[in-house]
Formats: structure tokens, C-alpha cells, sequence
């Protein structure tokens, strides 16, 4: 029988990417997912890409009782991928209760259960927010954490502590953290993708929107930055090769491969774009003239940030593989497909 991985937030946006790597590398799939920011057809959506329907609980992972209770049913679990949790920085600031109640409680209810019933191996959600705006770039592995800039950040940084404790206290449990910088795009198929609700707050959705026709322009937030063009830099990673580093930690814990019982990666591509640069990749990847203005910056940005992914690629054998102007194109097709747009 298959190994069965339990991937919270499974029908998210990367959580639903994930899950499709995972079953196409022959596992089986037990979804948990409160369905908070994300509709039940997702799982519809996996079953025709991949021909298998991965099972699916509807829960709150924040309720300890339910969390035990729901490993106690599937002492089959070998490992759990925790992507569950909520991720808008700036509601963050507004309700950090919810917050912390929500990502931290969850995390340490997975822990706990994970304990007591025999589950061993876990690979967690994190971002490449933990490094603030760093010093010095790329960031490595190494590169000192910062103070988070809002209490979503503060949960991936709190969470991670949490994990290393731990693991520290439990020799017998295994943690992954894979720090994920901006990850955009959609599956090939158009099946799955990105469905943020009401206005987007991140940069890609915010274009395919505009590409789509329901909002007027772009704003592109500050050209005033210490970068060669003005706008801020990000490490783009295409969601389907970050799915796959999931499907490698996966397979790296269950093979006794780590090297300590807690591991931490950066997931990117190891190449900066600018704002700019990312505008330019769309509209020449897929022919659409994008309207854009240039408004004052954002609260909260940093300036530039991107990864160095050489301990992914030599301890993972992981990379990024798929081109900036592929992973573009893909986030459009996806927008007509939701669309409905030829
Ligand atoms: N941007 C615009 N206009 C928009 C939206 C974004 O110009 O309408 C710019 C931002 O100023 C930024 C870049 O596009 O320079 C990327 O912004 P995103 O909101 O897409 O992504 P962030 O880098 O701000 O945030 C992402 C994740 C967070 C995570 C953070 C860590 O969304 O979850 O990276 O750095 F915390």
C-alpha cells in the first residue's frame, strides 16, 4: 500500500498543487482543510488532473480535541504536510488574536498529536518573511531571522521555533520547514490555481485580474527604491516546482535521509525580478497589454529580497525548473479558465 500523507490546507492554493505532486509520485492523499479560503471543488479538480480523489475532512485544525481525535481514526498517516493557515499580512495586522489563535494553535495541535499517536515526520509551511529585509543577498539558510514586520509573519517565525523545540525534545519526531519566497502561477491544466477572494493583495493575481478585465490598472507600489529599475525585487517561484520540494521532504524524511531531526530550506529560484520585470514577463508572455501606474509605495514592503537555493538543490536535489515567462502564462490561463474567457 501507498504511504498516505495527511496535507493540511490541502485545497489552497499551494496545499492543491501539492497534493496533485504527491499522488502522481504515488502517494495517497488524506486532505484536512476548513475550507476558510477555499471551495470543496478543488478536490474535484485533483481527482481529474491526477484520476485519483484524494480523501478529505472538513475540520478546524485550531480545535485540539478534533486533531486528536481525527489521527486517532487514521493511525495509517506517515508524515503531514501543515500548509493550513492564514496568510493575509495585512488582516494580520488588524486581528492578530485570530491569528495567532488560528496558525499557532493548529501547529501545536497537529505536534501533540502527531506524538501520541506515532506520526513521525512533518514538513511545515514557512516564508522567506522570516529574513525581513536582510543585509546582505542572496539569503542563505544562514542569514540572521529578523523581527517579523506583522503578526502573519510572526506566526511562520513563531511556528518554526516551535517545530525546533520540538523536534529537539522528541528525537523519534522530524521537522522540514521549507521558507517559500513569492510563489505564483497554476497547474498546466488550468484545473487548479490561485482564488484569492475580494481584492487581490499580491502582485500576480492582481495582474491577471487586470488582464481579465476586472480591475482597471495595475498600481505598481514605489519606483523609488534602491533597485536598478526603482521597483522592488522578488524571487518568483512557479507554485508546481515548489509543490515538488514538498514531494522531495517528503520522501527525505520517510527515507531517513535528514541530516538532524530539524531541517529548514529556502524554496526559490535564486533570481531577483523586479516589479518592472515581472509587468514586462507577463505582457510578452502572453500578449497582453497590461494598464499600470506608478503610486506611492506600500507600507510594510521591503525593498528586495531573493534566495540562494544552493542547500535545496544539494540536500533536496531540488530546483526551479520552470521559466518566469511559462509560469506567467500559466497564471493567465488559469484567470480565463475562472473567467471563462477564450
Ligand atoms: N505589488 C504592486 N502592486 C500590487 C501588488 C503588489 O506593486 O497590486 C508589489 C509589491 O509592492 C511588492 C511585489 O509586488 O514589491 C510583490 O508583492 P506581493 O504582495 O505579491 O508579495 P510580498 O512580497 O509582499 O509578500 C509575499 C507573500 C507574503 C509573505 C511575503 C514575504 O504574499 O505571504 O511575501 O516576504 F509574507
Amino acid at each position: 500500500m501507498a504511504n498516505l500523507i495527511l496535507v493540511t490546507g490541502g485545497t489552497g492554493f499551494i496545499g492543491s498543487h501539492t497534493v496533485v505532486e504527491l499522488q502522481q509520485a504515488g502517494y495517497d492523499v488524506i486532505i484536512v482543510d476548513n475550507l476558510s479560503n477555499s471551495k470543496i471543488e478543488v478536490v474535484d479538480n485533483i481527482a481529474k488532473i491526477t484520476g485519483k480523489r484524494p480523501e478529505f475532512e472538513n475540520f478546524d485544525l485550531s480545535n485540539r480535541a478534533d486533531v486528536l481525535n481525527f489521527f486517532l481514526r487514521h493511525k495509517d498517516i506517515k508524515a503531514v504536510i501543515h500548509f493550513a493557515a492564514f496568510k493575509a499580512v495585512g488582516e494580520s495586522v488588524n486581528k492578530p488574536l485570530e491569528y495567532y489563535r488560528n496558525n499557532v494553535n493548529s501547529l501545536m495541535n497537529i505536534l501533540e498529536a502527531m506524538k501520541f499517536t506515532g506520526v513521525h515526520n512533518l514538513v511545515f509551511s514557512s516564508s522567506c518573511t522570516v529574513y525581513g529585509q536582510p543585509e546582505k543577498l542572496p539569503v542563505t539558510e544562514a542569514t540572521p531571522r529578523l523581527p517579523a514586520e506583522s503578526p502573519y509573519g510572526n506566526t511562520k517565525a513563531v511556528n518554526e521555533d516551535i517545530i525546533r523545540d520540538f523536534c529537539h525534545a522528541n528525537a523519534d519526531i522530524n521537522g522540514i520547514a521549507l521558507r517559500y519566497f513569492n510563489p505564483i502561477g497554476a497547474h498546466p491544466s488550468a484545473l487548479i490555481g490561485e482564488s484569492p477572494v475580494g481584492v487581490p493583495n499580491n502582485l500576480v493575481p492582481y495582474i491577471t485580474q487586470t488582464a481579465a478585465g476586472l480591475r482597471k490598472e495595475l498600481s505598481i507600489f514605489g519606483n523609488d527604491y534602491n533597485t536598478p529599475d526603482g521597483t522592488p525585487i522578488r524571487d518568483y517561484i512557479n507554485v508546481v516546482d515548489l509543490s515538488k520540494a514538498h514531494v522531495v521532504a517528503i520522501a527525505r524524511l520517510l527515507n531517513g535521509k535528514n541530516k538532524s531531526n530539524y531541517e529548514y530550506f529556502n524554496i526559490g529560484t535564486g533570481k531577483g525580478l523586479s516589479v518592472m520585470e515581472l509587468v514586462n514577463a507577463f505582457m510578452k508572455a502572453t500578449g497582453v497589454n497590461l494598464p499600470y501606474k506608478i503610486v506611492a509605495r506600500r507600507a510594510g514592503d521591503i525593498e528586495q529580497i531573493y534566495a540562494d537555493t544552493t542547500l535545496a538543490n544539494n540536500e533536496l536535489g531540488w530546483k526551479a525548473e520552470v521559466p518566469i515567462e511559462d509560469t506567467l502564462a500559466s497564471a493567465w490561463n488559469w484567470e480565463k479558465h475562472v473567467r471563462g474567457i477564450k
